[in-house]
């Protein structure tokens, strides 16, 4: 039976006392090969999705989050706080439930997925909206864990890039070598830290022997580390990524540079465009931040990244139901009609 991240991989996250491991059997899952949405992009190359959507709150948080409140736990915290674009938010949550301690979560009034917000929510958090963004919700989270005894859970947490690192050990294992491209959104920049991170733990101890170019793509409203600059006013349909400082941002491009990879922009087009495809073509259903990996994995192939035989993998970062808004709005429209078998058949086109 899979026991979670912590568990799973011992020797990377030791624990003196398990009790302190708090887990709601996070990880192990699946890469699925994406042939068709590959066939559509470049049948030369081969793509893969991390779905990070099937973790116990369906994003990839749960793999920091796991470590991070077991680490909290584990100091005798009582609390924890974090701002959220809302995946974080929902993650904390549920671990602090877990737990038996307090979340307290500060989110942007306003600009975070419905789904996110009904997991905070129903796992008990105090939630509070401000009239701000996400940048100015982790200006003051900080602040607070500075000052009183409340254990930050935003990725400053360096439990949090510790616990996300297993991401790319559950590819290696998958794939038997890391792939040539990794591809993922970037936000607050934790993740393709962790990523890389990872990937070089893995190699450090032998179990790979090559290392994968990380891909990074930020909305291009909210493209910092694109633009060398901070965004004041950061805005885009991917509320997840709609960060304009990111916390990470120096440990992003050291994983850009050191892998040999690129930190590029997409717009929301683009993402949309990569987030109907994903899910028509593949069955695979995530959210628009995530679906920037595969806008940006479609633009770098028209530009002529890719020489043909390379191996993609594009992490989905969340799951597409945590923002059925988005999901109804770029859909094609229900059919509404009478209850007669009739009618249902005209309207089928029979
Ligand atoms: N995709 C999703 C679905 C996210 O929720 C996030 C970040 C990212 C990508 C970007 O990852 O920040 O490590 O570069 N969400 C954070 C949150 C900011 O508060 O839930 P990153």
């Amino acid at each position: 039976m899979w026991k979670g991240i912590i568990r799973q991989y011992p020797d990377f996250f030791r624990f003196s006392d398990q009790k302190h491991v708090v887990t709601i059997l996070e990880g192990n899952t699946p890469l699925i090969p994406a042939p068709r949405l590959a066939e559509k992009i470049n049948p030369n190359i081969s793509i893969f999705l991390k779905y990070e959507g099937l973790n116990p709150t369906c994003s990839f948080k749960d793999r920091g989050m796991t470590l991070a409140v077991s680490r909290a736990v584990e100091s005798g915290s009582k609390a924890v706080i974090c701002a959220s674009t809302g995946n974080t938010s929902a993650s904390a949550a549920a671990y602090a439930a877990r737990a038996g301690i307090k979340a307290f979560v500060v989110i942007p009034e306003g600009k975070i997925a419905l789904g996110k917000l009904a997991q905070a929510m129903i796992h008990g958090a105090t939630v509070i909206k401000v009239l701000g963004n996400f940048d100015d919700a982790l200006n003051i989270v900080k602040k607070i864990s500075e000052d009183y005894p409340i254990t930050l859970v935003n990725s400053l947490n360096p439990h949090r890039i510790e616990g996300q690192k297993s991401g790319a050990f559950e590819i290696c294992d998958s794939l038997g070598s890391p792939p040539d491209y990794h591809s993922l959104p970037v936000g607050n920049a934790g993740n393709i830290t962790a990523y890389w991170a990872g990937y070089k733990a893995y190699f450090d101890c032998g179990k790979i022997k090559n290392l994968p170019r990380m891909i990074g793509f930020q909305a291009e409203g909210a493209s910092p580390i694109v633009q060398g600059r901070i965004f004041e006013k950061p805005e885009t349909i991917a509320t997840a990524i709609r960060i304009g400082n990111p916390a990470s941002w120096q440990k992003a491009v050291q994983a850009r540079d050191e892998s040999g990879g690129l930190i590029d922009s997409v717009t929301d087009d683009e993402i949309l465009e990569a987030y109907k495809m994903v899910s028509s073509l593949e069955g695979v259903f995530c959210e628009p931040a995530s679906a920037a990996s595969i806008a940006g994995l479609i633009k770098k192939n028209t530009q002529g990244l890719f020489n043909g035989g390379e191996r993609v993998v594009c992490t989905l970062t969340g799951h597409g139901l945590k923002d059925p808004d988005n999901a109804i709005k770029v859909s094609r429209e229900p059919v509404t009609c009478e209850p007669e078998t009739k009618k249902v058949l005209n309207v089928l086109g029979f």
